[in-house]
């Protein structure tokens, strides 16, 4: 039977929606936190990016979810173009009413509700009967389609529920108004062959299952989550639930990069459209861990850095007589582009704002005089810029765009006699600061230059550094946490200087901690 969704109208059998979690799954695991800038950058990426549904936060989480999910809502949710914007909520009429309150002004919006239904998390978890459990979700999914006619609702910890009773749920969900059902595999417990079960179960005994649609959403505590989503479009799913880069609870949630490219590049096994345009899933890879500070391992399927590295030589041999032996995709097809070497110091500005743009950047006029700036600096100093380094500098400029303080410039004295001294420049709200300060080693002596200027009781509880690119003279990316009354937050920063690399990733922390503490005590700018 042909679903008409409320949101997509007629859709095809083989049609599937691409449904995003990347903002609330992948966000709520430790050290993924975004501020509300990075999640509307996000936002905008991921809608280049095609996908169909975007969960955009859990708006009941705290006063700072709900604004970042409202904030999606009235900019990212008013395009033409935009996906669906979605808030979760858990079955309560607080929840539910907090969600749909924050998705109210999108063009498209759907409330999501859950609650578990496995014997152990009802008894342990929320200590309440099966039949009340039931009742909940009538009630929920009743409340939430008041608010919009795109609802879903998804059964915690469905794979580890007993098959009647999931039945029984997911019946009252249809009759109560959901449009989508999510069968979520919440602990990555389950193998491909349980989700072909579960789903041909739900889709053939369900009453009314032909006219809704099954969702998948898969954890990878056994790094199965991808394996179990193609598993369960075999059996009737027609919603995936992935994240990019694979982020999200514990081991993470399905990559939204892998199961699009395997069902791109299996066709003959799994059948299915969407909407993705798969050239633009590097840069919101990349993109994703520029802004959390998390890299990919190099070895990660499709946007790894080794993705496409042939090492041995009888890989190098083959591929270069067809690229297909080795090659199941092509690296450009994912968005690796060929030839990354691009602008050189005699380059200007119309070529820069001309690779920036083949790149995806659309940056104001400020960020692209700050950024040409930088990419002069760079181009002085660094023999070959790559592609590379424009997105890591234009990354680090556009981060900045909102801080109250930002890094003005830093002069160090260091080496093996004696302390470090560093003489640093900051500008705080609009007035430059200066301060001079030693300490054991060039990054001490800076960090304690910043502590001068801007007196604060965070602890430094992380800081790392890598390449951007090869060779000596490659740019440092640093990521620096900070901790303040038990809150994190990780700041990156980027630069040919390792120590100014630093001392920009610890002031984007600083920033951080600031717009969190103002959320708490408005005073806080004044510190
Ligand atoms: O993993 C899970 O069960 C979830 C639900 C809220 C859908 O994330
Ligand atoms: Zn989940």
């Amino acid at each position: 039977m042909t679903i008409v969704h409320p949101s997509f109208g007629t859709l095809d059998d083989n049609r599937i929606i691409i449904f995003d979690t990347t903002l609330r799954d992948g966000e709520q695991s430790p050290g993924f936190s975004m501020n509300l800038h990075e999640k509307i950058r996000m936002a905008e990426a991921l809608t280049e990016l095609g996908v169909d549904v975007l969960e955009a936060g859990f708006p009941i989480a705290s006063p700072g979810d709900f604004e970042s999910v409202k904030a999606i809502a009235d900019s990212v949710g008013q395009r033409d173009d935009s996906p669906v914007i979605c808030g979760l909520a858990r079955s309560g009429r607080e929840d539910i009413t907090r969600a749909g309150d924050a998705v109210r002004s999108a063009k498209r919006k759907r409330i999501h509700s859950f609650i578990a239904t496995s014997p152990l998390h009802m008894k342990v978890k929320l200590r309440m009967e099966p039949e009340e459990v039931l009742q909940a979700v009538s009630d929920s999914v009743e409340l939430a389609r008041s608010f919009t006619d795109d609802v879903e609702w998804s059964a915690e910890d469905g794979t580890r529920t007993d098959p009647d009773f999931l039945c029984r749920c997911v019946e009252a969900a249809i009759r109560a108004g959901a449009t989508t059902i999510n069968i979520p595999d919440t602990v990555g417990y389950a193998l491909p062959e349980d989700m072909e079960r579960i789903f041909t179960m739900v889709r053939t005994r369900v009453p009314g299952a032909d006219t809704i649609i099954l969702s998948t959403h898969n954890h990878n505590d056994l790094g199965l989550a991808v394996a179990n989503t193609l598993a369960a479009l075999k059996a009737g799913a027609r919603q995936i639930e992935s994240t990019i880069n694979g982020i999200g609870e514990r081991a993470g949630n399905a990559s939204l990069e892998e199961a699009i490219m395997a069902i791109r590049t299996r066709q003959d096994a799994v059948p299915y459209t969407n909407n993705v345009k798969t050239t633009n899933i590097l840069r919101v890879s990349k993109m994703l861990s520029t802004i959390t500070g998390f890299d990919v391992q190099p070895n990660k399927a499709i946007v790894g850095r080794n993705a496409f590295a042939h090492e041995a030589g009888i890989h190098q041999d083959g591929v270069l007589k067809d690229a297909s032996t080795y090659e199941v995709m092509t690296p450009e097809s994912v968005g690796w582009t060929k030839n990354s070497l691009v602008l050189g110091k005699h380059s200007g500005r119309a070529a820069f704002r001309d690779r920036l743009d083949q790149l995806g950047y659309k940056v104001g006029a400020n960020q692209l005089n700050d950024a040409f700036r930088r990419f002069k600096d760079l181009a002085d100093r660094k023999k070959v810029v790559f592609d590379e380094d424009l997105v890591a500098l234009v990354d680090d400029e556009v981060m900045r765009d909102h801080e109250h303080v930002r890094f003005v410039s830093l002069d160090l004295h260091a080496g093996s006699k004696g302390p470090a001294r560093a003489h640093l420049e900051l500008d705080v709200d609009g007035e430059v600061k200066s301060a001079e300060a030693t300490g054991n080693g060039p990054v001490d002596a800076t960090f304690n230059a910043i502590q001068a200027i801007f007196p604060h009781t965070a602890n430094l509880v992380l800081f790392s550094v890598g390449a951007v690119t090869e060779g000596t003279d490659a740019q440092a990316k640093t990521t620096v946490r900070l901790e303040e009354n038990g809150k994190m937050v990780d700041g990156q920063g980027a630069d040919s200087d390792t120590i100014v690399s630093a001392a920009r990733a610890y002031v984007h922390a600083l920033n951080k901690l600031l717009v969190k503490r103002l959320r708490t005590e408005p005073a806080a700018l004044s510190a």
